[in-house]
Order: structure tokens, then C-alpha cells, then sequence
């Protein structure tokens, strides 16, 4: 039967998506914008199976095994398998499987490539190799992992808070357009406590969210415009504002949700000492406590030794700005 494997990777948000108009959806709040990252990946086969047999989901592991998902994940790839099949018209079930290729005990395990790669792959499966992007970013987006939907495109990349039809990633500009890169202080592993999801559903409970929503469109212009015209020294201070407001809606929401560890801090301090020795480089953290340093090529070198040489940090992937999903093999099996 059909079988396709892509290779879809993660990104990291400059503007991040936090809170959602409608959750169920994925319909955010407010607008993002991303970088899409090179190496860190991940992998996923889809097969047809005859009608008769049921979904199979499994995990690669690296020795070439296989394992079941957690729960949770399990029951959000089956929801998307019955969304890809309504949206295809089609009845047949798959047998998927999924790998990353970054350590998936370094709790970067954000779902945005893994769902950005199982839309693909069961679109490809499906025989439907001629859909617009613009339909699969949407696609993924519905999987309910929003963030899925910026690692459709490859560069730099938007997704609107407009209507459903249109709230999806698109490319602001492409991968050579700036040859940025990512080092990324592993301080944690583990997964997060608090999922990015329940994250979402209380964001509305901080009474800081307004005042967020109120400063982001000036700040949005910002990275766009840095973006646009390649400036590191405009983008740098806007995406640290980003990261840190992010975390003052989670940690004032109720409950509050503490993602920071005393690593994060003590990378973000060494970070801004980088600056102060005329190192430029930018720190930006997602829902977790591992911090992404931003900085171009001639810094890579510089942040990667000072971020190993801290106790704190466990280990360092380098990443840099990547072209987005391609078709792969081999197939996972
Ligand atoms: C903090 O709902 O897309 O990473 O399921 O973890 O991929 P995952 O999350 P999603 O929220 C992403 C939250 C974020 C910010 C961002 O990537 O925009």
C-alpha cells in the first residue's frame, strides 16, 4: 500500500502563539512569527492499511525499535488521522511512525514538527501530492498543535490571528534570506510539567494578557521589519521582551506555571555577558526552561563554548535557519 516519509522540522518563536480565541481550533490570540530550524526534525512514515485494520501509531527508536506513544499523544495523532481522513473524503486506515532527530530526552519535544510531519506524510500517503501549502499549513494547524503550522514553511515565517480559513504559517522570507542560527543551552530534560496546551487555556486567567495583546502589534512590526532587513540588533531586543512576557503571563496565571529552572536564569545571564564582551546573541525561551540563544554565523563559534562551559547547561544543539519539510527515505519501516 501507499506509503510516504517526510521530514518535517521544529521551530523556534520569535512572537510566540499564547492563548487561544478558540482552543478546540487552534485559532490563536494573537499572531507569531518563527524561524524554522535545520536539524532539529522529525521524521514520520505514513502507510495505508486495507479498511479492516485499525490506526497503528508508533515511536522510533534510535536502535531501530519500536514503542507505543504516551496516551495523550496517541489520542491527538488518532484525532488528526480522522481529520486528515474527513478532509480526504477517504476511509482507509494508517500505520504511522515517528522519530526525532534531536534527543528526545532534551524536552525540546515540541509537537509543531511532529505534527507538521504527520500532515504531510498522511497527505502524501492519501495521494494528495498537488495541495496548495496554504492548505496544509492550515491542516496542521487544526491537528491542534498551532505551532505545527509555521513548520510547514521553511525561513521565517507568520501565522496570522485572522479568520480560520486563513490563520495558518506563511513565509515571510526564506531560508538564504538570513543565515541566522539557534544554540540551544539544554538546562532541563524531561518534558515540561505543564503542557503548552493547558498553558493556552489559562493564559486567559492572567490579568496581564491584555496589556500583552495591547504591546504585541508594535512589536510584531518590529521583528518583521528585522527580519526584513536583516537586523540582528533590532530583532534581539524584541524577542527577549517576547520571551520574558511569555513568561510573565504563565507564571501570573491560575495556577501559575513555572517553566523557568535556575539553569534558564543563569544562561540568560551569561548571555547578556556575551553582549557586554561585544558578542550579539539573544536569548528566546518557549514553553520549557531550555533557552535558544539567536545569533548569526560568526557568533555560532563563541555562544556554543560559553553556553558548554556553564555548569548549569547539560549539552548544546547548534541549529541554524532550515528550507522546511522535504519527502525522505528511507521509510521508517
Ligand atoms: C510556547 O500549542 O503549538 O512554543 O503543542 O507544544 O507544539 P506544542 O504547542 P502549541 O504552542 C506553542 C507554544 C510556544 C510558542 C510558539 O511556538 O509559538
Amino acid at each position: 500500500m501507499s506509503k510516504t516519509t517526510v521530514d518535517a522540522p521544529a521551530n523556534i518563536a520569535f512572537i510566540k502563539y499564547w492563548g487561544a480565541k478558540d482552543l478546540d481550533r487552534a485559532l490563536p490570540l494573537n499572531t507569531s512569527i518563527s524561524m524554522t530550524l535545520e536539524s532539529c526534525c522529525t521524521r514520520c512514515t505514513a502507510e495505508l492499511l486495507d479498511s479492516g485494520h485499525a490506526d497503528e501509531v508508533w515511536i522510533s527508536e534510535p536502535d531501530g525499535g519500536f514503542r507505543r506513544p504516551p496516551h495523550e499523544f496517541e489520542d491527538r495523532v488518532r484525532a488528526h488521522l480522522d481529520r486528515m481522513r474527513r478532509w480526504a473524503g477517504r476511509q482507509e486506515t494508517f500505520r504511522i511512525a515517528t522519530r526525532n532527530s534531536f534527543p528526545s530526552a532534551a524536552g525540546l519535544a515540541s509537537s509543531a514538527s511532529g505534527f507538521a510531519a504527520l500532515t504531510l506524510a498522511t497527505a502524501g500517503a492519501l495521494g494528495k501530492d498537488d495541495v496548495p501549502t496554504d492548505e496544509l499549513a492550515r491542516l496542521a494547524r487544526e491537528s491542534g498543535s498551532g505551532s505545527a503550522s509555521r513548520s510547514v514553511l521553511g525561513g521565517f515565517v507568520e501565522w496570522p490571528a485572522i479568520d480560520a480559513e486563513r490563520s495558518h504559517g506563511v513565509e515571510l522570507a526564506e531560508a538564504d534570506h538570513w543565515d541566522l542560527r539557534d544554540v540551544i543551552a539544554v538546562v532541563e530534560i524531561g518534558p515540561k510539567a505543564v503542557s503548552s496546551l493547558e498553558g493556552h487555556r489559562r493564559a486567559h486567567t492572567s490579568p496581564y494578557l491584555p496589556k500583552r495583546l495591547e504591546i504585541l502589534p508594535e512589536r510584531i512590526d518590529r521583528v518583521r521589519r528585522a527580519i526584513a532587513e536583516r537586523d540582528l540588533a533590532l530583532l534581539g531586543p524584541a524577542i527577549e521582551e517576547e520571551a520574558v512576557d511569555l513568561h510573565i503571563i504563565a507564571m501570573s496565571s491560575h495556577p501559575p506555571i513555572f517553566y523557568w529552572s535556575p539553569g534558564t536564569v543563569g544562561v540568560l545571564r551569561a548571555v547578556r555577558e556575551l553582549r557586554q564582551e561585544g558578542v550579539h546573541a539573544y536569548a528566546t525561551i518557549d514553553a520549557g526552561a531550555n533557552v535558544h540563544v539567536i545569533c548569526e554565523a560568526e557568533a555560532e563559534d563563541d555562544v556554543a563554548s560559553r553556553l558548554e562551559s556553564l555548569p548549569v547547561v547539560g549539552f548544546v544543539i547548534r541549529d541554524s535557519v532550515g528550507p522546511g519539510p522535504e519527502r525522505t527515505s528511507p521509510h521508517l519501516f
